[in-house]
């Protein structure tokens, strides 16, 4: 199975001020962590929570990016900027962004092959609406999420990307999936990758849950074979409830 990997997704969450000295938090109380370690921050806190990072174990991570190379596109941030402040992922096509933002299914698929091209570790988010898992079509938009995400990448690249898979009736609502229900959905994603490339890549990609996961259902959920991590907001940002999700992925 993928490497795995807690990451925190502050959301528009925290004051560039404050960042620094909280990252130096989630390192102190995360020091005896047995994975990869993850802050993903506002594009403002970057350069603060990088500093913060310098000599820990803990890596920094952007919550977004543009997939052309520089240009006039007002507001947005590329992936050059990113790896100039010291960053090292970026999450992709986070519900949210698809909600509020209007991000596609193609414009995820040229932000995930910038990210790779460029040496970002992209986090690319797939999940479904309460109504699409009420209509039974879970597993047919996860696979169309995946197989537009990955179009034109090859295995060599795929086996980079962290996939981390959020039911959106499970963002911030308190409500997590059950353990058997996000280890069916990321079985089945892997059995995609399987599809699309091989076992061995299918196995390599790390494979998170996002949704209300917290200090008390992070350990169940982690024990399940296909699930290599989780992507936390809430919880996140108090370091005391991160690192208690740290400690659960042994
Ligand atoms: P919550 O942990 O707050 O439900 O958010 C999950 C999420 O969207 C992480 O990207």
């Amino acid at each position: 199975m993928g490497k795995y990997i807690i990451a925190g997704n502050w959301k528009m969450n925290k004051l560039p001020s404050e960042t620094e000295a909280y990252v130096k938090e989630v390192a102190a109380a995360t020091a005896g962590a047995q994975c990869e370690v993850v802050c993903c921050t506002p594009f403002t806190n970057l350069a603060e929570a990088v500093k913060g990072a310098e000599n820990t174990h803990v890596s920094i991570g952007a919550e977004n990016l543009h997939f052309e190379d520089k240009g006039a596109y007002t507001g947005e941030v590329s992936a050059d900027m990113l790896l100039d402040l010291g960053v090292k992922y970026v999450i992709i096509g986070h519900s949210e962004r698809r909600q509020y933002f209007a991000e596609t299914d193609e414009t995820v698929n040229l932000k995930v092959k910038k990210a790779l091209e460029k040496g970002l570790v992209p986090i690319l988010c797939v999940g479904e609406s309460l109504e699409q898992r009420e209509a039974g079509i879970t597993m047919d938009l996860i696979t169309i999420q995946i197989k537009k995400a990955f179009a034109g990448i090859p295995a060599s690249e795929a086996e980079k990307v962290v996939i981390a898979y959020e039911p959106i009736w499970a963002i911030g609502t308190g409500k997590t999936a059950t353990a058997d229900q996000a280890e069916e959905v990321c079985g089945a994603i892997r059995a995609v990758l399987a599809g699309l490339y091989d076992g061995k890549t299918a196995q390599t990609v790390t494979i998170q849950y996002g949704g209300s996961m917290n200090a008390a259902n992070a350990a169940e959920l982690l024990a399940k074979p296909n699930i290599d991590g989780g992507l936390i907001g809430g919880a996140s940002l108090k370091s005391a409830d991160f690192a208690k999700i740290v400690e659960a992925a042994k």
